[in-house]
Formats: structure tokens, sequence, C-alpha cells
């Protein structure tokens, strides 16, 4: 079967994931927090879209993303549901709801499952709680997203945003990470921020999908938060952000000619009146 083919008609599954890595076809990802630009996604053909906590940053404007609650996480996840048909939707775990303990996670992921309709739920990290609570939610039908490199719910750990793995020590322990999450039963596995030979070695050892975040070419997706790539915000440009519009500055510019019109008087003519 050449899946590219018919990709528009195809609801993504973690079996179709599984099947694309396998046929190395990549796979591509973005985030999303609404039901208007989830459904522009869905509609372009884009095949994971993630409900990363990172709406703390791009939606409440919050400096890290720690602060993000569950209740926050299900309202924004049930917004992109709503009109996402094809692609596999997934919600990001917020900071204090799966680390805790594995009975914990299960009972926050399945609420996120049950409330929302999304198909997966991210943890961050490799602990072995978490690893724990990965076997679990697996056993009961819960796919999970891992997520190593840069780890944001950890800011406070690591005090930066700099790549990781750039030390042997390091790159070491999150390849052996990536062997416990995909032994632990995750369907992928997002990499963020390390060495683009640490991520093709990971790729290219284990079974399950890797998504690259700043992560090089060789992962076997790729995600961005769509407010970077969509070149909304201007004070944000670090290296690994590829901008494929200038919606900031497209924005501006109709806003500033609607505000202008309406001064002028110009806004509304007869035919937009009654
Ligand atoms: O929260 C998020 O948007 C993420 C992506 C950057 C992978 O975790």
């Amino acid at each position: 079967m050449n899946y590219i083919k018919d990709t528009s008609s195809k609801i993504i599954t973690v079996e179709i994931l599984k099947t694309l890595k396998q046929q190395q076809e990549k796979i591509c990802c973005i985030t999303a927090y609404d039901a208007l630009f989830a459904k522009i996604f869905d509609d372009a053909g884009i095949d994971i879209i993630l409900v990363g906590d990172s709406l703390a940053n791009v939606f409440q404007g919050k400096e890290t993303t720690l602060s993000v609650t569950l209740a926050e996480i299900i309202y924004h996840t049930k917004a992109v549901k709503s009109t996402v048909r094809r692609s596999f939707v997934v919600a990001d775990m917020p900071f204090m709801t799966y680390q805790v303990n594995s009975e914990k996670a299960v009972r926050n992921a399945g609420k996120i499952l049950k409330e929302t309709g999304c198909n997966a739920v991210k943890i961050e990290g490799c602990t072995k709680k978490i690893i724990e609570a990965v076997e679990n939610m697996n056993e009961i039908g819960i796919p999970v997203m891992g997520h190593l490199g840069l780890t944001p719910q950890s800011i406070n750990k690591f005090g930066n945003y700099k790549a990781r793995g750039t030390e042997k020590i390091e790159a070491q322990k999150i390849l052996d990470d990536a062997h416990s999450l995909e032994k632990a039963g995750v369907f992928a596995i997002v990499l963020e921020k390390i060495p683009s030979h640490l991520a093709k070695e990971i790729t290219e050892n284990i079974s399950v999908p890797t998504i690259g975040i700043g992560a090089g070419k060789f992962c076997d997706g790729q995600i961005l938060v769509y407010s970077d790539m969509l070149g909304m915000n201007i004070d944000f440009n670090p290296r690994f952000v590829r901008k494929y519009a200038d919606l900031y500055n497209t924005v501006k510019e109709a806003v500033t000619n609607y505000s202008n019109d309406i001064k002028k008087s110009d806004f509304p003519n007869e035919n937009e009146s009654y």
C-alpha cells in the first residue's frame, strides 16, 4: 500500500503512524489550542495535532509551562477535537498530573481521553514512576507519547532552554531513556533540541516513530509550535523554527486598515449595511 496516495481519506491511528515509520514516510505534526486553527491544520493534512502545554506560552502569555492545569488542557483539547476529522490528536499531560505515582497518572490520562475524545496523551521525561505509568496506561488502552531531550516542565532543574545531549553522558542517558520508553509501550517519542546525530541514532534503533523539534532531519517526523512557524511571534527566532508565513505583519496590517476605515467612516459602506 502506498499510504501517501490516499492520505486525505485515512483517519490517522497508532497503527498508521507505525506504518509510516516502517515505510520511511515522514510524519507531520503541529500544535493547536483552538477549534479554528485545528480545522485548518486537519484540512491541510497534518498527521498529529498536539494540544501542547506550550499553550501556557502561546495562549496565556506565561514564561513557563508549569502552571497549566488538567482543566485547561481538557478545555483546549475539547475545542481542538471538535473540528478535527482526520488528524491524530494528542493532549499534553500538565506538570504534576503524572509524575507522582502511576495510579494518579492513569486516572488523569483516562480523564483527558474520556472528556475530550482525544487519541493519546504525552508525558515528559523518564523516571521509574513514569515508566510504570506508561506501562499501566498502555495496558488499559491509553496510547502514550514520550518526550525526551529538552523537557520544558523541568526548566527549574536545568535552568535554561539550551540543547540537551551535547555531552556524552547526557546523550547516553537520552538514548537509554528512549529504549526504556519504547519497552514500556509508548507509540512515539518527541525529541526536543538534541544534536541531529543523536536523534539519528535513536531513530534508527527504536521501533516507534521519533518526532523532532530542533532535533534535525533524521527523525521520523517533525513538530513545530504553530504560532512560531506562522511567524506570529516576532520576538522568538530560534534556528530550528522555519517561518512559513509572516502572520504578525499580515494580521497587523489588516487590523490597521480596518481601524483606519472605521476612523474615516469608510466601514461599513452601503453594501455592508441593512
Ligand atoms: O508543548 C508543546 O507544544 C510541546 C512541543 C513543543 C513538542 O511539547
